[in-house]
């Protein structure tokens, strides 16, 4: 076929036959287009499966009419004359016969295992194709994790950046396309009566859940080597630790941003060896009941090893030593088949300073991703009546809009990654000082095992462990 002549810029997904692809990248292309947000940009499908077009185009169909309630057949039709096919695996000869097809501005999208990033960030390089002209751009997007341990990321950071500059690698963590993690900085910068209370003066905790009741859903070949501590924590979680604490850039500008971000992991203190277990914590779940339905443990899940120790829960404490933060604990755990899809930024302030009311009375400031987009303070009221009670009240604040169309990060992400905004890309060095601060861990971990934790929990105990006095987790699933 024949694509669209003078288009502006071409995205071709390396890996365009696999689960990303089908479940993520196309759901988003589709829906920005069916919204008018698409850019003149064609799409070039690129795998190793030897299919035609027509299959190609066939297969994205068929998942777009499973996964899109709204599925339009007139804008899958106007959309697909922008799609093409193209078999091929990471070596240079066979990456280089997408040269005549592409546009001088190009994002390459690694839709790979991560073992496959470095082979084909090479493979486009040798190709020729990561050099820019004057009329163009080349972008490769990268998705995570990058690396599998401080050494296998600079590993990979370095060959990468054997073609590629740093200015052209788009390093994705998808939880800086959500509404809240950009809520996060647009709160915290755009109110003035919050800068006052945020600093270690009046916060005493900070608690980072992103809970989830799935399992590991046919990905065992990945998780089962990942874990939830590569897979969640080391980016996801740091993420929005960083977006939490980091201080206020004084333009949006992509590298003050992310100095901003990189300046928070830098402060973070090392996590000890030999106290270990009282800043980390790790699980495996058993079987169990989510909401009414009995689910088998994760050893008995398809595919894994009987005698696997791959961690389904990680909690760790952090302390960041710097003015505004010293001494405060942020508390970050995530975890599989939870008792409930849970996650949220929750920082408590302090303990009001007189004993007036009888009891110790703080207020919790939540910024709540899931079930509902929602900035809740958890604060306290009179209890209506003739005694001068308390009542604890949620001051909620629901923010997505009914009437307008919700974006998923994947949407938001495609986006700025063409446009070329790199503020919502991870910088190497952010990547590398979080693998830094997870390196004890990482270390630890490689002996004994997690503790097991029924499918449908709040997850092991043993987390309580990382909790310092009068500190205890929030209720996965709960408002206050
Ligand atoms: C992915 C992890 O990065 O994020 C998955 O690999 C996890 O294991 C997912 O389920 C969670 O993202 P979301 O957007 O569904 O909350």
């Amino acid at each position: 076929m024949s694509l669209h002549s003078n288009t502006e810029s071409t995205v071709v997904i390396i890996g365009a036959t696999g689960d990303l692809t089908r479940r993520l990248l196309f759901p988003a292309i589709y829906r920005l287009y069916a919204l008018h947000e698409w850019p003149d940009a064609n799409i070039i499908g690129y795998a190793v499966e030897d299919w035609s077009r027509d299959k190609f185009l066939q297969h994205l169909e068929d998942n777009l009419r499973q996964f899109e309630h709204d599925f339009d057949p007139k804008v899958w039709t106007e959309l697909a004359a922008r799609i093409d096919y193209r078999q091929g695996d990471l070596t240079k000869d066979s990456l280089a016969k997408l040269s005549p097809k592409i546009s001088p501005s190009t994002l390459f999208y690694l839709a790979l295992p991560p073992q496959l990033f470095g082979d084909a960030a090479q493979g486009l390089g040798e190709a020729g194709l990561s050099t820019e002209s004057k009329s163009g751009y080349r972008r490769l997007v990268v998705e995570k994790p990058f690396g599998w341990d401080f050494a296998s990321a600079k590993a990979l950071r370095e060959r990468i950046h054997d073609y590629w500059s740093e200015e052209q690698v788009y390093r994705i963590d998808h939880f800086l396309g959500k509404e809240t993690s950009q809520n996060l900085l647009v709160f915290r910068f755009a109110n003035r009566f919050l800068e006052p209370v945020w600093n270690a003066a009046h916060v005493s905790q900070v608690q980072i859940t992103v809970g989830e009741t799935l399992g590991v859903e046919g990905r065992w070949q990945y998780y089962d080597k990942a874990g939830a501590l590569r897979d969640m924590i080391q980016n996801h979680l740091m993420q929005l630790f960083t977006l939490t604490a980091m201080d206020a850039p004084a333009t949006w500008d992509a590298e003050v941003l992310r100095e901003h971000k990189v300046e928070v992991l830098r402060a973070v203190r090392g996590i000890p060896p030999e106290a270990l277990s009282d800043y980390a914590c790790r699980g495996q779940y058993t079987k169990g009941t989510i909401g009414d339905k009995a689910v088998p443990g994760y050893l008995d899940e398809t595919g894994i090893p009987k005698d696997s120790t791959t961690e389904t829960f990680a909690a760790i404490k952090l302390y960041i030593d710097n003015w505004r933060w010293q001494g405060v604990p942020f508390y970050l755990r995530s975890g599989k088949r939870l008792a409930a899809r849970f996650s949220e930024i929750a920082v408590e302030l302090k303990d009001v300073p007189t004993g007036l009311f009888g009891k110790p009375l703080s207020n919790w400031i939540v910024f709540r991703m899931w079930p509902d987009q929602c900035i809740d303070v958890v604060a306290w009221a009179k209890d209506p009546g003739l005694q001068l009670n308390t009542r604890k009240i949620v001051l909620a604040t629901p923010y997505e809009k009914t009437d307008e169309p919700d974006y998923t990060a994947y949407e938001q992400l495609l986006l700025e990654a063409l446009k070329g905004d790199r503020g919502y890309f991870l910088r190497f060095d952010e990547v590398e000082e979080s693998w830094r601060i997870l390196t004890p861990v990482l270390e630890a971990w490689k002996s004994g095992s997690p503790a097991p934790y029924g499918a449908g929990s709040q997850g092991p105990d043993e987390q309580n462990r990382l909790m310092i006095h009068g500190h205890s987790w929030r209720t996965i699933g709960g408002r206050d």
